[in-house]
């Protein structure tokens, strides 16, 4: 099911690793010019996802002057590797949500994703965009062991966040689950990356510049650098999953998940399409519980899909819970079997990252420190409508519009009550540096199978192996440009991932996901030399 994405040959462009996802695979990549002269414009978009594509439909909607820049294709980051459901049922739960942010927060929080999803109906409409975009009911039910309190509790929170949602016996769909669940009505699916190119189109109807293949980098309040060309502008909005024009301050208040999809065939008809998530185990190791998330999706005459999320760890930490990225797939199967009986032949398995912000909520808006450059991240596992919302709030911020979410969201907030769990993040992001001292991956190049990656040597000398299929090793260093961690071979989506904040490279080294901006550093190696 792994398989070379790329249109040019080389991986990383064309999506942020070797797994296609559905999304991407039934829609042709839509690539635009690349960047080649100097421009000034009033606003300059970064990231051509859910979040940047929004905040530049709004913006050239509103008449403004607007460019966007992406380093690979439309959608071909996180975006795209999405499942795309469309959910004011926040994954971080309400009960935690209201802990942190009172009453009043959770109110916002809830009437903001809610606004999220009519604005993404308002504009499927008004632009006419065919993307199977649907209003369907959801369900969150216990994960095994939870306790039913834990359902009591939250849907207690739920009403006082105002959504309409009511307790059920049994979970609709899933008679092999034990109920009860939360029921929740209105929320609603779509297929992400047909919405994502009609979007494109529309801003390039409305006036608006895309340029794909461009890379932004020295980032400032004039504009940026893209490719080797100066593009100025009045507002800069980074929508890069990860912002890549922050060194440290964003980067520890929040933390990288990787999280596992498989889809498989099920006759039409054998569920009604809605959306379902267990509650997850509140006992797990990571910050995040991690929990199973489940739709369909309509695939040819006879068939819907069955997409099924969950299995999620640290970026380059699966690990620790001895399961390596690439054995993920199969306990996702084995719990979709248990569940949803009616599943069938498995014809897709793809991951993606998601940023975990400390205290639940987004962040969105003025990055610290500056005025007229702005940020969307820290999706946790809502990145379409958080991405949606960053839209709506930057393109009221930069219009001078008064938004009553962008205080809840703003980057500069301080997440004091649940500084424990920051600490306690902030330690195991410091422990990742005593990866400088593990054992590596291997201890000489003959262990490499060919496709294969692994970390070799020792120190600071640590290197970033890959044998191609042809029995080729290109070598760089481990050490992440970032701030320094060692970075981990991924050999499901085959990717060097950093556990610290997340910067991914191509089994080449090059950048597929910030923070880092630069490639990893190329090193002569030699395969006769001991790297012990
Ligand atoms: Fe920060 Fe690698 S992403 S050190």
């Amino acid at each position: 099911m792994s398989r070379n994405l790329s249109p040019d040959g080389t991986s990383g462009n064309f999506s942020s690793g070797e797994n296609l996802s559905y999304w991407l695979d039934t829609v042709p990549p839509l690539e635009t010019s690349t960047l080649n002269q100097n421009m000034e414009t009033d606003v300059l978009v970064i990231g051509g996802g859910i979040a940047g594509l929004t905040t530049a439909y709004l913006l050239a909607k509103a008449g403004r002057i607007v460019m966007l820049v992406e380093d690979g294709l439309i959608g071909s980051g996180e975006t795209g590797r999405t499942t795309a459901h469309l959910t004011c049922a926040l994954d971080d739960h309400y009960q935690h949500i209201e802990k942190a942010f009172g009453e009043e927060g959770s109110k916002l929080a809830a009437q903001s994703h809610q606004a999220a999803i009519d604005r993404i109906e308002e504009i499927v409409r008004t632009e006419h965009i065919a993307c199977n975009f649907e209003r369907l009911n959801g369900y969150l039910f216990l994960f095994p062991g939870e306790k039913k309190q834990y359902l009591v509790d939250e849907l207690e929170a739920v009403k006082r966040s105002g959504i309409m949602a009511q307790w059920l016996d049994e979970i609709p769909g899933m008679p092999a689950a034990a109920g009860p669940c939360i029921a929740y009505p209105m929320q609603a699916q779509f297929h992400i990356m047909r919405y994502l190119h009609e979007l494109a189109h529309v801003v390039l109807n409305l006036g608006g510049k895309i340029f794909t293949k461009t890379r932004a980098s020295e980032i400032d309040k004039h504009g940026a650098k893209c490719n080797e060309f100066t593009v100025s502008a009045q507002h800069i909005v980074v929508a890069t999953n990860s912002p890549v024009n922050d060194l440290v301050t964003m980067h520890t208040k929040q933390f990288p998940y990787r999280t596992y999809v498989g889809a498989a065939k099920m006759p039409k008809g054998s569920l009604p399409h809605s959306l379902w998530r267990d509650t997850g185990t509140q006992h797990s190791k990571w910050i995040t519980a991690p929990y199973h998330y489940v739709r369909t999706q309509s695939f040819s005459n006879e068939y819907e899909l069955l997409i099924v999320g969950g299995e999620d760890h640290k970026t380059g930490r699966a690990d620790e819970e001895n399961i390596p990225e690439e054995s993920r797939y199969q306990a996702l199967i084995n719990w979709m079997k248990v569940y949803f009986p009616q599943a069938g032949e498995v014809v897709y398995n793809w991951s993606g990252q998601v940023m975990e912000p400390i205290d639940y909520m987004g962040f969105i808006g003025r990055n610290p420190g500056n005025e007229n450059i702005y940020i969307i991240t820290g999706d946790s596992g809502n990145g379409m409508t958080n991405g949606t919302l960053g839209g709506m709030i930057i393109s009221d911020l930069i219009q001078g519009i008064d938004n009553p979410w962008a205080e809840l969201y703003s980057p500069k907030r301080k997440p004091l009550k649940e500084f424990g769990t920051y600490l306690s993040e902030v330690m195991n992001m410091a422990a990742q540096y005593g990866d400088y001292f593990t054992d590596a991956d291997i201890k000489s190049l003959d262990e490499l199978e060919p496709g294969n990656g692994a970390i070799l040597g020792k120190g600071m000398k640590r290197l970033a192996v890959y044998k191609s299929e042809n029995g080729q090793v290109q070598a760089c260093s481990a050490v992440c440009p970032h701030l320094g961690c060692v970075v981990q071979w991924n050999a499901d989506e085959k990717s060097f991932d950093c556990p610290c904040h997340g910067s991914r490279f191509t089994k080449e080294g090059e950048v597929i996901n910030g923070p880092a901006i630069s490639p990893l550093k190329k090193v002569e190696i030699n395969a006769g030399h001991n790297y012990q």
